[in-house]
């Protein structure tokens, strides 16, 4: 089973000064900084359903990825009011979506298995958002931090579908996997049309 990263130092501790927001951008950092706090909202609040419920091996993993979700929440939060940012209330976060995609999942593999696909989905827009050289400090010190847990979510998760295959068979714990990343290609083509004005200075920079 994947080590959780206990040894790090205490958040405080990672967080620069904070200085001026992004320059020239501070309202699209604004809200995506309030729309990445409010997805780590919904995680936590998910991942409290699932750990209430869970029984067996997965009951303390489960309810520590409960616990980092709701540190997410609050290292965006407490970055936002480094840089002088009121958070954004934020109607839907990207998890609301795939339920929509997807409908609720029926067992703890469907849990698992679109967990593994939404924490790649994470990963991949906190390392896109890294290559913003215009990035402020205090803010890719607060991803840098949050991916240490993200990496051991999607580790975690790992090992647990493949003790899954057992019991659900390989071949439908593959299947579901592939459905849900096809859900999430949909979702993600879906948000990134719907709020291309918010997120096209991460990327304005680069390719050229
Ligand atoms: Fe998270
Ligand atoms: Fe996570």
């Amino acid at each position: 089973m994947a080590d959780h990263p206990e040894d790090r130092p205490p958040e405080e501790a990672r967080l620069p000064e904070a200085g001026l927001p992004e320059a020239g951008l501070p309202e699209n950092v604004r809200w995506l900084l309030s729309y990445y706090r409010t997805s780590e909202i919904n995680g936590a609040l998910f991942f409290g359903r699932v750990a209430r419920a869970v029984r067996g091996p997965l009951v303390a993993d489960v309810t520590h990825h409960f616990a980092d979700e709701s540190t997410h929440a609050s290292l965006w939060t407490r970055c936002l009011s480094d840089l002088g940012l009121e958070p954004i209330k934020i109607g839907k976060a990207y998890q609301d979506q795939y339920l929509a995609a997807i409908g609720v999942p029926a067992n703890l593999m469907e849990i698992m298995a679109i967990t593994q696909v939404f924490e790649r989905r994470v990963i991949g827009q906190y390392r896109l958002h890294l290559r913003h050289r215009d990035t402020h400090p205090a803010v890719r010190a607060t991803i840098e931090r949050i991916m240490l847990d993200e990496r051991w979510h999607i580790s975690y998760v790992s090992d647990a579908l493949h003790d899954m295959e057992g019991r659900y068979g390989a071949d439908t714990v593959a299947a579901t996997l592939r459905r849900f990343a096809e859900a999430d290609e949909e979702v993600y083509a879906k948000t990134l049309s719907e709020y291309a004005d918010r997120m096209d200075f991460l990327t304005a920079r680069y390719g050229r």
